[in-house]
């Protein structure tokens, strides 16, 4: 059972490693990492996932400076953010926690962080760079869904991967990259919604499952093949009273209904959750490479 198991915390930590080691020439040359966070709000999920974003900076090297804004902040209040941000030469990635409050405004405020420091590869130009396979900061979920595939000994190429769930920060992205024609890709790519007719038609011919839908069992034992490689990107809090905060974490997928069928899975939490994490340290370290290449 357990080396079924694809332990995204030991893949996180071997990461973190390696960008460890990038970040002493860096500092030698006087330069530390610096991602600039805003949190805007007091959505306890954003909250705790900032948390763990700040933790996982210091324990790499990276300095994390985070402002937070009340519910009501204006566009403006949050733009003079970004601006800031934008003009720090000691912040080399912006991470705007998202959802906003107000989520009409999340497109300006992307669209407002500059696409060098853009490290959560959400703003349009590292979008279309990342659709056309140019170099540009990769979306950090997606991006650890395909290092975990790759480092664990299930690489995606000729493979029939099948996404579910359609976000533009899951699902869209990976299916994308999936496709590409590189070290990362060369899959087979389905992609399905909440408009597919028949999910289970699609997930039992998958190789691979990646589930991305924002919905506790979403793929149950019935709807996937023997052997099939699995990776659960779904965070879901549900009600348990068992537990000391009255609720536990799990994904989209039914975990003990698909287990003995799988080739392997990724669990819920200690799954794709610190790889995310991990690619975001990747992009921000990247960032203060690019940033003092040449000085
Ligand atoms: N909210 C959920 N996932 C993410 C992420 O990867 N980046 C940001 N900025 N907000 C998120």
């Amino acid at each position: 059972m357990v080396d079924k198991i694809l332990d995204g915390k030991a893949l996180s930590a071997e990461m973190r490693e390696e960008l460890k080691a990038r970040i002493e020439p860096l500092q030698a040359k006087g330069v530390t990492p610096g991602l600039g966070v805003l949190l805007v709000g007091e959505d306890p999920a954003s909250r705790s996932y900032v948390t763990a974003k700040e933790k996982a900076c210091e324990q790499v090297g990276i300095h994390s400076q985070e402002i937070r804004l009340p519910e009501v902040a204006s566009r403006e209040e949050i733009l003079e953010v970004v601006h800031g941000y934008n003009q720090d030469p000691r912040i080399h990635g912006i991470l705007v926690q998202l959802p906003l409050p107000d989520t009409r405004m999340e497109q300006d405020v992307i669209a407002a962080i500059d696409p060098d420091k853009d490290v959560d590869g959400f703003h349009p130009v590292n979008v279309g760079r990342m659709l056309l396979g140019l170099p540009c900061f990769l979306p950090c979920t997606p991006h650890g869904v395909l290092q975990m595939l790759k480092r664990s000994g299930h690489p995606v190429a000729g493979q029939h991967v099948v996404v579910v769930g359609r976000s533009n920060i899951v699902g869209r992205p990976l299916a994308n990259l999936l496709t590409l024609k590189n070290e990362l890709g060369n899959a087979t790519v389905t992609l399905c919604h909440t408009g597919t007719r028949d999910l289970a038609f699609h997930t039992r011919q998958a190789d691979i499952i990646v589930a991305a839908a924002g919905r506790p069992n979403t793929v149950t034992g019935d709807m996937v093949k023997e052997g099939v490689v699995i990776v659960d990107v779904g965070v879901n809090r549900v009600e348990d009273a068992s537990r000391p905060r009255g609720y536990r974490l799990v994904g989209d997928v039914d975990f003990d209904g698909v287990l003995e069928k799988v080739g392997a899975i990724t669990p819920v939490p200690g799954g794709v959750g610190p790889m995310t994490i991990t690619m975001l340290l990747y992009n921000t370290v990247w960032s203060a490479e690019c940033a003092t290449r040449g000085t």
